[in-house]
């Protein structure tokens, strides 16, 4: 059990590396994110199982919320606007994952937990400028126990305020991104999606998961939901609450497991299809199917569809989302 705190000389990065028996892992106070996780393989061989940065130049300049928290809303809102509230317009005529000064660009504080039972680290934030509605207090704590990684999100707002954080890691669960997801599997105990438009804008149409292309809530290898799912996955999948597992990801090669369970009512997933850029990836260039982003979160857009669970948050009332990553192998 051990922890280790490195300033990254040069830039006001610090990172905090946390290792217990089975699971190292390391984060970064630039938008409390989680850089790299390392799991071992079905011959005991310890390898990241993240889509990480290369370099610390191209971590700070990200765009696509690798590994970090996003908030103060995580997804889309229709014309960037909530009730008479207008929010930063960063994605066309929309707004995205907290803005340009979001959770995910914001330099958080680091407080290392103290209990000698514990391994873990708590990253606060007092945002104040994101643009919404606040200013509100934010605690991300990351705790190792055994073969989990917990990761518990806390909140409250000074004013009335909207509040939807997700965590946006990349996974690749072949180690240090040796393949491509197309040697992953994948089941989501999910009874419905979130239709949604051109923009990706939930349309408010929910289908059962029993009428998609491809029934996810089934194991699905990767190549079969690609062939089902012509564009990728890009979608909200409302889960199964009477499920205590949220989503499973296996990858054949390396016979390494995830399963996830979260407070959260939803899971976004984006398979990163489409997705190329010259930036360094665990030694290659970012490509279409390298990882899966798993974001659990509150349904997406939820302040246009009054009918959906809401993420407005009254003053001082304090919320708490958990998700816990647990690992194995086949
Ligand atoms: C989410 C969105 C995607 C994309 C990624 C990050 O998954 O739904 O469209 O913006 O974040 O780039």
């Amino acid at each position: 059990m051990n922890v280790s705190i490195e300033p990254v000389t040069g830039s006001p990065l610090i990172k905090v590396t946390l290792t217990n028996n089975y699971l190292s892992a390391s984060f970064y106070n630039f938008g409390a994110r989680m850089h790299q996780l390392f799991t071992p393989n079905k011959e005991g061989l310890s390898e990241n199982i993240l889509l990480s940065y290369d370099s610390v130049e191209e971590l700070l300049s990200d765009k696509s919320y690798f590994g970090a928290v996003v908030g103060p809303v995580a997804g889309r809102i229709k014309h960037a606007q909530w009730k008479d509230f207008p929010l930063e317009k960063n994605c066309g005529t929309h707004h995205i994952h907290g803005g340009s000064q979001g959770w995910s660009y914001q330099f958080w504080t680091i407080e290392l937990l103290e209990d000698p039972d514990v391994i873990g680290i708590r990253f606060h934030l007092e945002d104040s400028v994101s643009g919404y509605p606040g200013p509100i207090n934010v605690r991300v704590t990351y705790k190792l126990v055994d073969h989990s990684l917990i990761m518990t999100t806390d909140y409250q707002s000074m004013n009335p305020t909207i509040v939807n954080p997700t965590s946006h890691s990349y996974f690749n669960l072949s180690g240090e991104g040796q393949q491509d997801l197309d040697t992953h599997s994948l089941l989501v105990n999910a009874s419905h999606l979130l239709e949604t438009d051109k923009e990706t804008l939930p349309t408010g149409k929910i289908i059962p998961v029993k009428e998609l292309p491809l029934d996810v809530s089934k194991m699905q290898s990767f190549p079969a939901i690609f062939s089902s799912f012509k564009e990728g996955l890009d979608d909200c999948f409302i889960l199964n609450k009477t499920l205590p597992t949220a989503l499973t990801l296996t990858e054949q090669t390396s016979g390494r497991k995830m399963e996830i369970a979260t407070t959260n009512q939803s899971v976004v997933l984006f398979s990163t299809t489409g997705f190329d850029a010259p930036f360094l990836i665990n030694g290659k260039p970012m490509h279409s199917n390298y990882g899966l982003a798993i974001e659990p979160q509150q349904f997406p857009d939820s302040v246009h569809h009054p009918s959906w669970p809401s993420i407005e948050l009254p003053p001082l009332q304090k919320r708490q989302q958990e998700t816990i990553y647990r690992f194995s192998c086949l």
